[in-house]
């Protein structure tokens, strides 16, 4: 099994399997798509039915502009951008002597990051990838006419074909007009497939490939956990037990589940975390609240609220068995810093008992709830299997409170205000 789950620190009040009958009549209901929002079930399949073509496509136009790309350049947000800096910052870790720089645009109006990233690539070699579904998201739209502009500066017309790259809905919307229009290169999103939902279809695989991802072995661990993860079965089905355990917890007054790593690399993880979780349960006056740290980080932070603070929350650990990279510390003659008690040991092994040590504290004395999920690694197929599990562990708690994951009824509210006072 590629997940571990172990509840053996969350101290439940009730057994996981008292939920069997209601997890089974709900995992029909997504399975024969009957459930609420049964239009944006297209994930649960696409493991095996994703569109082979343009797979190969992707492949094919990411070998192409990979030579070209100093810079790529991703234009999109929520889950048109989350989802791939997630998996690249997993994947490769924070700093890599790879070829491709990747910028996340189009995810933010804030003026001052905008002219930041226009002045740092101005001399380098851009290619461009906007990614919306809708393709009229007002912060995407306005930076991929903006950097479309810096483009059409820069290159020539046939030259902006070659390094304009557009992934957006099959048909319909005006980015798929002006694509079709300039003659750019696209990639679908799929109808029924929401934003957070896609980080495995050409929103997510046409910037990793470009970035050097291997973008078949993440597709492996999509499918592998599509067939693990098949089975209404709550004694194998790790995705469903992390699912029930939620509402076990919530039951007992917890509303806020921290999501907690000890990977630097992980925190945008935990950023996608937080949209799948946040956008598809907090609706109709319900939901746990999703936060995050990364320890040992934020245990000179937050960690003083999880010790000691209002007892509102649970900790869920995503932790990673195998770092990409060890180091010993090494000896020092001196030892005027008294750090040789630990000379000879690994970084890991630190990290690992500043980890049990925590455990120990916010479990035993902080009287915190802990939930632990263990990966075996950060590699491309981990990706592709952890974000499968959490698609369906999503899934599964949202109908059991009765809610539809698939929608987000809440973001227009702010969107109708800021039309208003933008006079659209
Ligand atoms: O999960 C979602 O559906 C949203 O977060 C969208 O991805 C986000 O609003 C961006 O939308 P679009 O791809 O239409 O620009």
């Amino acid at each position: 099994m590629m997940i571990k789950f172990d509840v053996s620190n969350a101290g439940l009040q009730e057994n996981i399997l008292n939920y069997q009958d209601k997890v089974s009549t709900i995992h029909t209901s997504i399975h024969d798509k009957t459930c609420k929002g049964n239009d944006f079930l297209g994930w649960v399949n696409w493991p095996v039915d994703y569109d082979k073509q343009e797979f190969e496509r992707i492949v094919k136009v990411a070998n192409k502009v990979k030579d070209k790309a100093e810079v790529l350049l991703v234009c999109g947000i929520g889950g048109s951008y989350l989802g791939a800096r997630a998996a690249l910052e997993m994947i490769k870790g924070l700093y890599s002597n790879d070829k491709t720089e990747v910028i996340f645009v189009g995810n933010t109006f804030s003026s001052t990051y905008f002219m930041q990233v226009k002045e740092y690539i101005k001399n380098k070699s851009v290619v461009l990838n906007v990614i919306s579904k809708s393709g009229t998201t007002t912060e995407t739209a306005l930076a991929f006419r903006m950097f479309k502009q810096f483009m059409e500066e820069k290159y020539s017309e046939e030259e902006c074909v070659e390094r304009i790259i557009v992934t957006t809905d099959k048909c319909r919307g005006t980015l798929k007009q002006l694509a079709v229009e300039k003659g750019y290169e696209t990639f679908v999103i799929p109808d029924d497939i929401g934003g957070r939902y896609s980080v495995t279809t050409a929103v997510g695989l046409v910037p990793l490939a470009i970035a050097g991802v291997d973008i078949v072995k993440l597709m492996q661990g999509a499918k592998d956990a599509y067939n693990e993860f098949n089975t209404a079965d709550l004694n194998t089905n790790v995705a469903y037990q992390y699912a029930v355990a939620r509402r076990i917890l919530e039951n007992s007054g917890k509303t806020c589940e921290m999501f907690v790593s000890y990977e630097l690399q992980l925190a945008m993880v935990a950023e996608w975390w937080k949209q799948l979780f946040g956008e598809s349960e907090g609706k109709d006056g319900k939901g746990l609240l999703p936060c995050s740290a990364t320890f040992s980080t934020d245990l000179h932070s937050l960690g003083q609220f999880v010790q000691d603070g209002n007892k509102i929350l649970f900790e869920t650990l995503l932790l990673v068995e195998k770092p990409q990279i060890d180091t010993l510390v090494p000896h020092d003659a001196e030892n005027k810093d008294e750090m040789n008690y630990l000379a000879g040991k690994s970084l890991n092994w630190i990290n690992q008992m500043a980890q049990l040590g925590t455990l120990e504290a916010h479990v035993k004395e902080g009287n915190v709830p802990n939930l632990i999920l263990t990966i075996e690694d950060t590699s491309a197929y981990s990706f592709g299997y952890l974000t499968y599990f959490y698609f369906k562990a999503c899934a599964m708690t949202c109908l059991m409170l009765d809610i539809n994951p698939f929608n987000q009824p809440g973001v227009e509210v702010y969107k109708k205000n800021m039309f208003k006072l933008l006079g659209k």
